[in-house]
């Protein structure tokens, strides 16, 4: 068994065959998965602010599974972000696993860093793996669903706040120029969700938020975005989006983050923001099925706002740390 590196170039047939793999090894588990597009943009480019890297175990020809790794580079650079690791069903427990395992970690310290960071499904071979392989528990997260097929719509317009000196502003795909900077502002708010132990604030400069609103060509996907506004001074006040795959519908959206600064809470904002894309996705995207959010367990404002609009507990996800 070999351990090659995905040309993030030419990631061609690996890039395929780790799909493959991954698409396999998730099979078991609900909700929407990465389509081949995303995961490409996810093993080859990371998320904004980050660099990656990609490997795959190969076996005469065959890919038995790979990984993917993050490095962020604009803060958090003692730390490195296991994106995926997977290993077809019909490999598994043969140690290939471990070996992919044991290779990430090489490079984390060949990229000068010691701490790794992943995610798995709470129960399950992952979670045991990662036990078996030294990580420990850092933060507890939980996936909720709405089935927009059974919401109940009357009952979330009622709930439509209407807060006095605010108005909302929408727009499709990626943020136009203009709206970069309140993007920025906004988006540091995610710094006050739970975080990992060990994990500093997340810097989100201009280039940074630039990146992710290009990211969205790469993926192909569709986003839906709201950000809120303080009537009187135009102060970007809080942001949220959803997003719809760029391959073959699924049925599915996800919720990407919300927030809301400091400064506006107690407005009933997050609720605004999260209602009205949801009721714009809904007018412009009566196909969609079923609206996925992720969310740490601890995370008691965010769950109140999503239990009030109906979300139920799908699954509950572990991430865990390993110091190297
Ligand atoms: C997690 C995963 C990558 C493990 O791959 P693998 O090749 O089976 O791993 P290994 O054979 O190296 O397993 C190493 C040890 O982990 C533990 N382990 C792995 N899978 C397990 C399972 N299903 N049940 C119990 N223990 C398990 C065992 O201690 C195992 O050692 P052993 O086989 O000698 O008992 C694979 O199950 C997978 O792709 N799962 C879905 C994706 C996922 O959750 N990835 C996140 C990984 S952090």
């Amino acid at each position: 068994m070999q351990i090659q590196r995905i040309d993030p170039e030419r990631p061609g047939g690996l890039l395929t065959a780790f799909h493959d793999a991954f698409a396999a090894a998730y099979a078991g588990v609900p909700g929407p998965l990465w389509s081949r597009r995303r995961l490409e943009v996810e093993l080859t480019e990371g998320f904004p602010g980050a660099r990656a890297e990609a490997w795959v175990a190969v076996d005469g020809g065959e890919v038995l599974g790979g990984y993917g790794l993050a490095h962020p580079v604009d803060d958090n650079t003692h730390l490195s972000r296991l994106a995926t690791l997977v290993v077809r069903p019909e490999r598994q427990r043969a140690g290939v696993g471990s070996a992919l395992l044991a290779h990430a970690v090489e490079r984390v310290r060949a990229a000068g860093r010691g701490l790794v960071l992943t995610e798995t499904p709470a129960e399950g071979a992952g979670a045991r793996f990662a036990k078996a392989r030294g990580f420990t528990f850092s933060l507890g997260e939980a996936r909720r669903v709405l089935d927009l097929r059974r919401a109940d719509w009357d009952g979330l317009r009622r709930m439509l706040p209407e807060p006095d000196g605010y108005r909302v502003e929408r727009w499709l795909g990626p943020a136009g120029p203009d709206l970069l900077p309140d993007l920025a502002t906004v988006m540091n708010g995610m710094n006050d969700a739970p975080r990992d132990e060990g994990v500093e604030a997340a810097s989100f400069s201009l280039d940074r938020v630039r990146q992710g609103e290009e990211r969205i060509e790469l993926t192909g996907e569709t986003t839906y975005s709201v950000l809120v506004r303080r009537v009187a001074d135009g102060a970007p006040a809080g942001y949220s989006r959803i997003i719809l795959t760029g391959d073959e519908p699924d049925g599915w959206a996800s919720q990407a983050d919300t927030t809301v600064l400091p400064a506006h809470r107690g407005h009933r904002l997050g609720l605004l923001l999260k209602l009205t894309n949801l009721l714009w996705l809904r007018e412009s995207e009566p196909g969609v099925e079923r609206i996925i959010t992720w969310n740490a367990r601890s995370n008691a404002h965010m769950l109140a706002i999503n239990e009030a609009m109906g979300f139920e507990l799908l699954d509950e996800w572990n991430d865990w740390r390993l110091d190297v």
